[in-house]
């Protein structure tokens, strides 16, 4: 009989079912005594690989502290975050830049390039920082999927929002990471260029077989996604499979429904789709 345990290899992909990044227990707590503020309240959520999963939730439930915790961007007050099958919430300051760098890939609203670089440098920069060689194929597949060819050889200041953010999100997939998280990616863009990005990166999900975890108070921007996760109060308020924008608002008045709190900050924009403010 062979009783030999093989041991799992840091940084070789996980089991097959394994989800990309789970949360299990996951609390954050902010301040001290009176002040403390619980940011996120014991938070069990799964998110599948190879899907797009969109968080949504009124102003101040935690959105942005889930997705921090579940990067490595900020560290748990208790509980567990996995990336695969890896304990990020185990891992010390060194482990986890490693992680941040080799594993996940970040979209931010303010797409944060690099002014002096040209778009392809900024593209395969985290490649050259970590001392790797880029996937020409892979790049050209990015560039040709984000629509970026005939802008590779400009700086940030001569592209539209649209496409600067465009280079971020190959930016955050040049180097294949097993998710990328995105906090409110269209938040600096107007909505033809917002359903531009979120086309590409649902793109980048179905044809390239990306995982993208997203933060949004849209809930046109949220219809994108396969999936919605509800999040009120720091807890999982409600899960959305296949998701429209009316589907997505629907959950989200059931949430001010249940908090019975009408100044909560879901109080209507003049626009409808930017109903809540994060
Ligand atoms: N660095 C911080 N210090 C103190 N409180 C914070 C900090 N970051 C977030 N919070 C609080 O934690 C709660 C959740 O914040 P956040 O995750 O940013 O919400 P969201 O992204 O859903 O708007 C809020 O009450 C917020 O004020
Ligand atoms: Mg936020």
């Amino acid at each position: 009989m062979d009783t030999t345990v093989y041991q799992p290899i840091p940084g070789t992909p996980p089991a097959q079912g394994t989800p990309a990044v789970r949360a299990r227990s996951l609390t954050k707590l902010y301040g001290k005594g009176e002040a403390t503020v619980r940011a996120l309240d014991g938070v069990d959520v799964d998110f599948e690989k190879g899907a797009f999963t969109a968080i949504m939730g009124p102003s101040g439930s935690g959105k942005s502290t889930l997705m921090h915790l579940l990067a490595g961007l900020d560290t748990a007050s208790s509980g567990q975050g996995f990336i695969g099958d890896t304990e990020i919430t185990a891992l010390g300051d060194n482990e986890l830049t490693r992680l941040r760098r080799d594993r996940v890939g970040f979209v931010f609203q303010s797409f944060n390039l690099l002014p002096m670089f040209t778009a392809e440098q900024n593209i395969t920069l985290p490649i050259e920082l970590a001392s790797g060689t880029v996937d020409k194929e892979w790049l050209a597949t990015l560039v040709q999927t984000l629509g970026l060819g005939a802008r590779l050889t400009h700086r940030p200041s001569e592209l539209s929002g649209g496409q600067q953010q465009r280079v971020a999100i190959a930016r955050a997939l040049i180097a294949k990471p097993e998710v990328v998280f995105a906090d409110e990616p269209t938040g600096n863009l107007d909505s033809r260029s917002g359903a531009e990005v979120l086309s590409f990166l649902r793109r980048s999900v179905r044809e390239l077989g990306r995982t993208i975890i997203m933060v949004t108070h849209d809930p046109t921007a949220a219809a994108y996604a396969d999936r919605v996760i509800l999040i009120a109060d720091g807890r999982i308020a409600g899960d959305i499979d296949d998701p429209t924008p009316e589907s997505v608002l629907a959950g989200l008045d059931a949430l001010r429904t249940l908090e019975g709190d009408p100044a909560d900050a879901l109080a209507a924009g003049p626009t409808g789709s930017t109903a809540v403010r994060a």
